[in-house]
This record gives C-alpha cells, sequence and structure tokens, in this order.
C-alpha cells in the first residue's frame, strides 16, 4: 500500500492506473476507523481493482462547538487496517492541502461550496448548519482528485448517502455510489467512530436507539402505514429508556427524505437523540431493502 499526502502525488499514480483500464473504487473516511469502515473497504476490494481509502477529518462539516479538535485520531492503526484490508493507496492530506485558505492561520474554507438545496434544512441539515454541504464539497473535491468508479457509502449516515447520490446524479458525475448496511454491535447499537465518547453509565442506555427503531420496523411489519404511529412508537421506546433528549423522529421517502404523513409502501424511518456529549443517529429501511434501494435511485 502507498500513502500520499499531496494531491499531485495521489493523481500520477491514479492516472497510471486508469491508463492500465483498472476500476478504481473510493472509501472517503474520517479515520477511527471501525468495523463499519472496514465493511466499505472490504465491499470496494471485492468489486473493484484498486481501492484508494481517504483519511481526512474535514474541518469544514464540523459546526462551532462541535467536536473537530477531540475527533479521534489513530493514523497508524488507520494505516495497518487498510494495508490489512488489501487497500492500494491511502490518501492523508493536511487541512492545507485541502484547503489551501488554511495555510498559515486562516480558517479553514472553501470559496466554492456544493448545495443540495432540498436536503440541506431537514433532519441533520436543520440539527447541524452547514454540515451537509461541507460533506457534499468535500466528497466533491475528493471525488475530483481520485476520480473513482465506484465510491462506497454507509448507511447508517442515511442523508450524507442521500445527498451524495443526489450530487453525483445532478452534477453527472460518472460515479455509481454504493450504499453499504449499517454495521452493529451485537446489541444492535450502530457503529460510530464517535461511540468512544459513551461513558460505562451511558452505553447500555445507547441501544434503545436501535431497538425503538427496530420497534417501528416490527409495526410496519405487522401492516401499520401511518407515520405519526410509528413515530409515537419509536419516542414511546426511546422515552422509557431514559432517551429523551430527542432531536427527531422522523417518517420521509427514502429516496427524497419529503416527510411523509402515510407509508404507501415504502419509507425510511430515522431518528437523532442526545446522549451525555455525543448525538447518535440511526436508520431503517420500510419497505425496501438496500439492494433495491440502489437500483431504483
Ligand atoms: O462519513 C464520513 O466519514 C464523512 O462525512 C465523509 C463522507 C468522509 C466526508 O468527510
Amino acid at each position: 500500500m502507498r500513502s500520499f499526502q499531496q494531491i499531485p502525488e495521489l493523481r500520477t499514480h491514479l492516472n497510471a492506473l486508469r491508463e492500465e483500464k483498472l476500476v478504481i473504487g473510493f472509501v472517503p473516511t474520517m479515520g477511527a476507523l471501525h468495523d463499519g469502515h472496514i465493511a466499505l473497504i472490504r465491499r470496494a476490494v471485492t468489486e473493484c481493482d484498486r481501492t484508494v481509502v481517504s483519511i481526512f477529518v474535514n474541518p469544514i462539516q464540523f459546526g462551532p462547538g462541535e467536536d473537530f479538535d477531540r475527533y479521534p485520531r489513530d493514523l497508524a492503526q488507520d494505516s495497518r487496517i487498510c494495508q490489512e484490508e488489501g487497500v492500494d493507496a491511502l490518501f492523508v492530506p493536511a487541512v492545507g492541502e485541502m484547503f489551501p485558505s488554511a495555510d498559515g492561520d486562516g480558517p479553514a474554507e472553501s470559496p466554492t461550496r456544493v448545495h443540495v438545496p432540498a436536503l440541506e434544512d431537514i433532519l441533520e441539515g436543520a440539527a447541524r448548519p452547514g454540515h451537509l454541504s461541507g460533506v457534499t464539497t468535500i466528497c466533491a473535491k475528493l471525488f475530483n482528485i481520485v476520480q473513482p468508479r465506484r465510491a462506497y457509502f454507509g448507511q447508517k449516515d442515511y442523508q450524507q448517502l442521500i445527498a451524495i447520490q443526489r450530487m453525483v446524479a445532478d452534477l453527472c458525475m460518472p460515479i455509481t455510489v454504493v450504499p453499504v448496511a449499517t454495521v452493529r454491535e451485537p446489541d444492535g447499537l450502530a457503529l460510530s467512530s464517535r461511540n468512544v465518547y459513551l461513558s460505562p453509565e451511558e452505553r447500555p442506555r445507547a441501544v434503545a436507539l436501535s431497538a425503538a427503531l427496530k420497534e417501528g420496523e416490527r409495526l410496519y411489519a405487522a401492516g401499520e402505514r401511518n407515520a405519526d404511529t410509528l413515530r409515537e412508537a419509536v419516542r414511546d421506546v426511546l422515552v422509557r429508556a431514559g432517551l429523551s433528549a430527542i432531536e427527531y423522529i422522523e417518517v420521509a421517502d427514502p429516496r427524497t427524505m419529503v416527510r411523509l404523513n402515510h407509508i404507501d409502501d415504502e419509507a425510511v424511518l430515522l431518528a437523532a437523540v442526545r446522549i451525555g456529549a455525543l448525538r447518535l443517529i440511526d436508520n431503517v429501511l420500510l419497505g425496501i431493502t438496500l439492494n433495491q434501494h440502489l437500483r431504483r435511485l
């Protein structure tokens, strides 16, 4: 595995692969790799000739007062994982490489931003102003640098996944966005690099989020199609478990994320809660599998 910090060197390496007609797969990450990232990497390694992983804690997707400075970072361990998983190239740019304005003391900012307006003011967009355009902007930059044929994103950050798919379709980027199912702890908690923030006292309570969404899934499977009923059922489980700092519980169209009152056939059920210093998000698809989702988007 080769490791790159500079854009031109990575480009030279990848251009040579493209000349050989090799299919490049890309897994963008912020590091602190866990089994969820490993699932993305394994899928890319299986489906592509060469896999590129980027590790970049992207300052422009963190709001003021969020955890940019203390976001977990462990490059040595991440490199080991990538090497073991058969990654061809690791891209680990400094902030100044991605945002030249941040060289010296300037703040990291992109004078050009990519927006997906329909998604920016709802759910994650409403809770974290500027976050989603920070993600789409950095992904557009990374896509332009790596020029992958396929890019892999986890279902866990569902709104991010939809925003990236929207951006790629609307900007005619020749990239297939591949969604990969959420990887969970045995008790159901969705893996996240930020789970390390959970205290031993909070950790058992965190499981209520996936349990609550499972209850929504159970009701849907039993024939419930009223979105308010599903939202209330999820709320009940959360509140009973002591997770009352609920940011949202939503039933939405799985492609547009528009709020639904009634589920005709398929939906995504999403929730965000606060527990201590941590914001937990999770989602489940109702009436549609991730593969169908991929085919029909
Ligand atoms: O999901 C993440 O880790 C980040 O949002 C991403 C896609 C790497 C962009 O910084």
